[in-house]
C-alpha cells in the first residue's frame, strides 16, 4: 500500500464583504503577476491610467524577496514580459519599470497571456516560490476587449493549477468573458468598470483585498491551519492528518480512477439508470481536469466495452456525457473478465494511464458473476491499484471481499437495494478523496523529473 498524501486542503468559500478596512495595511506575502491587455484599443491616456492604477495597487503591498514578489506582462498579439517575479526586490523599481513600459498597440491574445502566466510566469525558474510553501499565486489580468482567442479552458487550466484569477475589465467587455477567465465567487474576483477614468473605484475595492488578512477577519472555522489569500482562505491540516470524511469533496484531488459497472440483465434498465446517476455524482465530487483527476469507464455483461479510457476527457461535462449516452448491455455477468481487462488495458500509458498517479477502481456489481473475479483481482491489486468493491441486492457478500482491497471496511460497500445506494455513495467519496494526491505534489513531481505524462 503507497503512502497516502496527507495534507489536503479544503477551499472554503468566504465574504470580503466580511473584510474592514484596516490600517495599517496587513499584506500577506504573494506572487503576483500582473496581465495588462495592450492592445490597439486603448489610446495613450488610457494606458497611462492603467499604470496609474498599478502603481496605486502597489502601495498595498510588501514588496521584497521574502514578501510579496511582482511580475508583469503585457500583451497583444503577442506575449511581452516586462519583469518576473525574481527581478526586483523593492516597490521603486517595480514603480520605475512600470512607468517605462511601452503600449504595443496590436491584437488582444487574452487566451496566450493566460497560457504564458499559467505555464512560464508561475514558475520557479522565473521566481515563483514552490507550491510547498503555499504563497498564494495571484494573476490579475486587466482588458477592455474581446479575446482573439479562446480564453475559458485555459483560465480553468490556470485556476485548476491553483492561480488565483482577478478579472477587471474596462468598457465593453463580455462579461461572460470576464467570468470565464475570474475566480470563483465571481463577486470577489470580477470588475467591471465603464471607462479608464473609472477604474480608480476598484482602488479601494483592492485595498480590503489586498490589505487584510482574512484569516485573522472572518471567522474561518478551520480547525489547524488557515492560509490567507487576497478575498479568500484556505484550511489547511497539520502534517500527517487529512481532512475529515464529513468534507466529501476532494477539490483538489489528483488519481487515476476507473469505473467497471455492471451491465447484467439482473440488473434492469431502471437500476442501470440509477447507477449512471451514482457514477456521475462520484464524479461531481472530484477535481476533474487535464492535471487533476481521469477517469475512464467499462461496462460489462457477457463482453467488457470501454466506454471511454482514461486520456479520453478532461472535464466533468464530457464524462456525464459520455456516462448518460452509455447503452444498457443487458446480458451476462462475466466480472471476472472486466476485472482482467480493467487490470490489462485500462491503466495502460496508451489509454491515459499516469504514472505516479493513484491507480483506483471502483466495480459495481449486482449479482453472482458467471466467472472467476479472484485471479484477476488479485493481479490488479498487487500492481498496486486500488479496488473498491460496492454490491448492490444480491451480490455475494464473499465475491466483494475477493474483489475489494483491504481492509474490507475501507473498500467495501454494500446496500440492499438501490434507494439505499446515496447512503453509501457518500461514504465511498469521503473514503475515495482521502486517498488522492494532493494537486501541489503532482506539480513537484512534474517539475522535479518528467515522469508525469
Ligand atoms: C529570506 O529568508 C531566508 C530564509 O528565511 C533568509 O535566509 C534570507 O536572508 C532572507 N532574505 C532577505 C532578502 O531578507
Ligand atoms: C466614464 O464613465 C463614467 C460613469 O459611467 C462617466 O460619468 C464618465 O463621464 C466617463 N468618463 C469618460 C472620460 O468617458
Amino acid at each position: 500500500m503507497r503512502c497516502l498524501a496527507l495534507g489536503l486542503f479544503c477551499l472554503l468559500c468566504c465574504n470580503a464583504a466580511q473584510t474592514y478596512r484596516q490600517n495599517p495595511c496587513k499584506a500577506i506575502p504573494l506572487d503576483f503577476i500582473f496581465v495588462i491587455d495592450s492592445s490597439r484599443s486603448i489610446r495613450p491616456n488610457d494606458y497611462e491610467k492603467v499604470k496609474t492604477f498599478i502603481i496605486n495597487l502597489l502601495q498595498f503591498l510588501k514588496i521584497g524577496h521574502n514578501a510579496t514578489r511582482v511580475g508583469l506582462l503585457q500583451y497583444g498579439s503577442v506575449v511581452q514580459p516586462e519583469f518576473s517575479l525574481s527581478t526586483y526586490t523593492t516597490k521603486s523599481e517595480v514603480e520605475q519599470a512600470v512607468r517605462n513600459m511601452e503600449h504595443l498597440a496590436t491584437g488582444t491574445m487574452t487566451g496566450l497571456a493566460i497560457q504564458y502566466t499559467m505555464e512560464t510566469a508561475f514558475t520557479e525558474e522565473h521566481g515563483a516560490r514552490p507550491m510547498n510553501l503555499h504563497i498564494p499565486r495571484i494573476a490579475m489580468i486587466v482588458t477592455d476587449g474581446r479575446p482573439q482567442d479562446t480564453v475559458e479552458e485555459i483560465a480553468a487550466q490556470a485556476r485548476q493549477a491553483g492561480i488565483q484569477i482577478f478579472a477587471i475589465g474596462v468598457g465593453r467587455v463580455d462579461m461572460n468573458t470576464l467570468r470565464a477567465i475570474g475566480s470563483e465567487p465571481h463577486s470577489e474576483h470580477v470588475h467591471l468598470v465603464a471607462n479608464f477614468s473609472q477604474i480608480e473605484t476598484l482602488i479601494s475595492v483592492f485595498q480590503s483585498k489586498l490589505c487584510s488578512d482574512m484569516c485573522e477577519v472572518v471567522d474561518h472555522q478551520c480547525q489547524h491551519i488557515c492560509v490567507s489569500s487576497p478575498a479568500s482562505y484556505r484550511c489547511k491540516c497539520r502534517e500527517g492528518y487529512i481532512l475529515n470524511p464529513d468534507e466529501p469533496e476532494c477539490s483538489e484531488g489528483v488519481m487515476d480512477l476507473v469505473f467497471v459497472i455492471d451491465g447484467s440483465k439482473s440488473l434492469g434498465p431502471n437500476n442501470f439508470e440509477l447507477v449512471k446517476q451514482f457514477v456521475n455524482s462520484i464524479v461531481d465530487s472530484l477535481d476533474i481536469s487535464k492535471m487533476g483527476t481521469h477517469v475512464g469507464l467499462l461496462q460489462y455483461s457477457t463482453k467488457v466495452r470501454t466506454e471511454f479510457t482514461l486520456g479520453q476527457y478532461s472535464t466533468a461535462q464530457h464524462i456525464k456525457s459520455a456516462v448518460n449516452r452509455m447503452q444498457y448491455m443487458g446480458r451476462g455477468s462475466m466480472t471476472g473478465s472486466a476485472l482482467r481487462h480493467m487490470f490489462e488495458s485500462s491503466f495502460s500509458t496508451k489509454e491515459g494511464g499516469r504514472f505516479n498517479i493513484p491507480r483506483v477502481s471502483i466495480v459495481f456489481t449486482d449479482g453472482r458473476s458467471q466467472d472467476d473475479v479472484s485471479e484477476w483481482a488479485t493481479k490488479a491489486k498487487n500492481s498496486g491499484i486500488t479496488i473498491y468493491a460496492l454490491g448492490v441486492g444480491k451480490a455475494i457478500e464473499q465475491e466483494l471481499r475477493e474483489i475489494a482491497s483491504e481492509p474490507d471496511e475501507k473498500h467495501l460497500y454494500y446496500a440492499e437495494d438501490f434507494e439505499k445506494m446515496a447512503e453509501i455513495t457518500k461514504k465511498l467519496k469521503s473514503r475515495i478523496c482521502a486517498g488522492t494526491l494532493h494537486k501541489a505534489e503532482v506539480q513537484e513531481s512534474l517539475q522535479g523529473s518528467q515522469k508525469y505524462v
